[in-house]
């Protein structure tokens, strides 16, 4: 269908972001079920508890599915743990997705093993390494994207600018994705595929906290905004989140615990401003937590099953390419790839 999901062995050129809090055993093997690429976050987890998720999946679905991990936000030596825990694990086919740059050892570990490195990435610089790093897909995030931002500019200006010098490399784009429309779109830029968060927070099999699905379902584009407020345990890296009480005050609060997360029986209190996201398992003041939200949630509107927030994003695409294929012609200016964007001169994408 397209490079990406030819690469990936999906159904459909989508990735689902892992995502912390949200993104759980369930989710990822109900989208992978669906034929789009379901991911489990890894996050922080320990890498026994992480082993025993990632074979959770793997009885769940016989097609391909990924893990993330967040270099930056474990350190190098707890990425590379959590690596070896779960690569033994990881069915033929299956991918791992890594949110910044890894380090060599991390992707060393990754390529030995066999398995597809998907890196997502925020500039054009970025891009160039992490396909020396062996990438086999790069995500390219944009400025719309909801969570932590890798770079400044807007999804489609980072395609292009990649696009230009990698005309061959394998390119997702992440931020603004939400129907099929948006993913043709991407299609028709220059990009072999997109990767999807927002969208996945309020369906079914997510773990996200009710009134963070809520929340989302309710809110449009402008109620988004990129802050740094919610830097506990994961500093230095602006976020993009639906306002609360906390980003409209113009004085700061205490940094006083303001709920707890419960997790195999633990509970882990959770201070004020902590980057740590409202699951299922989160009680206390969940309106003052991080809710990390994309502007693609304008378009992002049921709480169905991931089978069917597929299944319909599969056929809006259809759709879509029909029209596209019936009426061709440049997408908002920019000329798609088989007209010449991967042509463009080396030039303009700094
Ligand atoms: C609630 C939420 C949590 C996220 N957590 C992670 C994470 O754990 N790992 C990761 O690689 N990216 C994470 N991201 C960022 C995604 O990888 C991706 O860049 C983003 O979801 C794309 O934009 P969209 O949300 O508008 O679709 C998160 C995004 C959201 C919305």
């Amino acid at each position: 269908m397209t490079r990406l999901a030819d690469r990936l062995g999906l159904a459909l050129p989508l990735l689902q972001a892992g995502m912390g809090a949200v993104a759980g055993a369930e989710l990822c093997a109900a989208v992978s079920r669906a034929g789009a690429g379901g991911t489990l976050a890894l996050y922080k987890e320990p890498p026994a508890r992480a082993a025993r998720l990632v074979r959770e999946v793997a009885a769940a679905t016989g097609r391909p599915f990924g893990v993330n991990v967040i270099p930056e936000v474990t350190g190098p030596a707890a990425c590379l743990d959590q690596l070896r825990a779960v690569l033994p694990e990881l069915p033929r086919g299956a991918f791992v997705t890594s949110f910044g740059l890894p380090d060599a050892d991390a992707a060393r570990a990754v390529r030995a093993a066999g398995h597809p490195l998907v890196i997502q990435v925020g500039t054009v610089m970025e891009a160039d390494t992490a396909l020396g790093q062996g990438a086999a897909v790069l995500v390219l995030q944009g400025t719309e994207a909801g969570g932590h931002l890798l770079g400044r500019l807007p999804v489609h200006h980072l395609l292009a600018g990649v696009r230009a010098r990698h005309p061959h490399a394998v390119l997702a784009v992440a931020g603004g994705i939400a129907t099929g429309g948006d993913l043709a779109d991407a299609i028709a830029r220059g990009a072999d595929g997109a990767m999807a968060g927002t969208l996945f927070i309020p369906v079914a099999e997510s773990t996200a906290h009710p009134i963070f699905k809520q929340r989302v379902t309710e809110a449009v584009a402008d109620d988004t905004l990129v802050t740094s407020l919610f830097r506990i345990g994961w500093p230095h890296r602006p976020h993009r989140v639906l306002g609360n009480r906390l980003t409209i005050a113009g004085q700061r609060a205490p940094t006083t615990f303001i709920a707890t997360t419960r997790v195999d029986g633990r509970e882990y209190p959770i201070p004020r401003y902590s980057a740590a996201a409202p699951g299922n398992g989160t009680t206390g003041r969940i309106e003052e937590m991080a809710m990390y939200c994309g502007r693609s949630c304008t378009r992002v509107t049921g709480r169905h099953p991931a089978a069917v927030t597929v299944a319909r994003l599969s056929q809006e695409y259809e759709s879509a390419r029909g029209l596209r294929t019936t009426s061709p012609g440049p997408a908002n200016g920019i000329p798609a790839r088989t007209s010449g964007s991967a042509s463009r001169p080396q030039s303009q994408e700094r």
